[in-house]
């Protein structure tokens, strides 16, 4: 990670004075950085690769950077890492812009170095992740949102990039056709995980977590905990809770009274038992790995994925 850090610095500087000073911004405020950790852990796990596992943790972090730039705009986010958003300070005309340039540096530092087949699987992850946000962009006009369809959107949205961490460092360390699979299954179910953990912060679970919390009510997103709660109330309570989040999701005691509504009537801890289980399928896909070092890390990755409080 420490190799890692300079070349992913490298990777996004540029010669315009207004995108500088918004890369430095961005690269002073880094994430935990953990598909990066995927794509080596995943590359170690089969063996190794050399520069490819490299370009493929830069153009992965450069295009997740890229997506939460956007994400804020959409989500009308004003902070991000414990700071402002991009959106925040320089507006959402800069930020939609600055997105689309990191996509692009990304892209090119792959084209660059010959690398196809990371290009291959990381363009069926981009087109995901943008399927995925309309998909839940529909479902908040439309409030008819079910459990499956919370995990298409999940899994498009978020499960698609770390499936494409695992599955390029696998490909990166020239892994079997059969390993490569195995590791691209393994990322989407700690993807899966990943945001049910993250939906789960939006009901204030964790501490400083460095963005807002209680949003996702505010921009009609229905997730796990709430969808499960619907669908198993009686029908008044059911529809009071729609309303709520169609017509009264800025008022501040509606919102509270469905997150109480959520506590009792046990959304948390369904959410919670699901998250488990896909952290449970992960790591039996990882056992028939056989033992390494880097399988330990893998796993240790899993378990903070869930246990992380930010
Ligand atoms: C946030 O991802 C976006 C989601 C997919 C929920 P991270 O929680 O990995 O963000 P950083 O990079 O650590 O800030
Ligand atoms: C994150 O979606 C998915 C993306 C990669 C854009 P969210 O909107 O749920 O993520 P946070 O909570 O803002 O990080
Ligand atoms: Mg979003
Ligand atoms: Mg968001």
């Amino acid at each position: 990670m420490v190799e890692f850090e300079s070349y992913f610095k490298s990777a996004m500087k540029s010669s315009n004075g207004l995108l500088d000073k918004i890369t430095h911004y961005i690269i002073k405020r880094k994430g935990k950085q953990m598909r990066p950790m995927f794509v080596f852990l995943s590359s170690q796990l089969c063996g190794g690769g050399a520069q490819s596992t490299f370009n493929a943790a830069s153009l992965i972090e450069l295009l997740h950077t890229a997506t939460l730039v956007h994400d804020d705009v959409v989500d009308d986010a004003n902070t991000r890492r414990g700071f402002f958003s991009i959106n925040a300070l320089w507006k959402n005309k800069i930020a939609v812009l600055v997105g689309d340039y990191f996509l692009s540096r990304g892209l090119l530092i792959s084209v660059e170095n010959g690398e196809f087949e990371l290009l291959r699987i990381v363009s069926n992850a981009v087109k995901e992740m943008s399927e995925g946000e309309l998909l839940q962009q529909e479902k908040s006009r439309l409030l008819n949102i079910t459990e499956e369809v919370y995990y298409q959107i999940i899994h498009q949205k978020t499960a698609s990039l770390i499936s494409a961490c695992c599955e390029a460092g696998a490909a990166a360390a020239k892994a079997s056709n059969e390993d490569q699979q195995k590791m691209k299954e393994f990322g989407a179910l700690v993807g899966l995980a990943f945001q049910i953990k993250d939906d789960l912060f939006d009901y204030g679970f964790g501490k400083d977590i460095g963005k807002p919390i209680g949003i996702d009510i505010q921009e009609k997103k229905m997730t796990l905990p709430l969808i499960f709660t619907i669908n198993n109330s009686d029908k008044p309570t059911a529809s009071k809770l729609k309303n709520i989040v169609k017509n009264q999701n800025q008022n501040t005691e509606k919102v509270k009274e469905l997150v109480q509504i959520v506590f009792e009537s046990g959304g948390i801890q369904y959410a919670t038992k699901k998250m488990e289980e896909f952290r449970d399928k992960a790591l039996a896909i990882l056992a028939t790995f056989p033992d390494s070092e880097a399988k330990n890390s893998l796993e240790l990755l899993v378990h903070y994925t869930i246990d992380r409080d930010k």
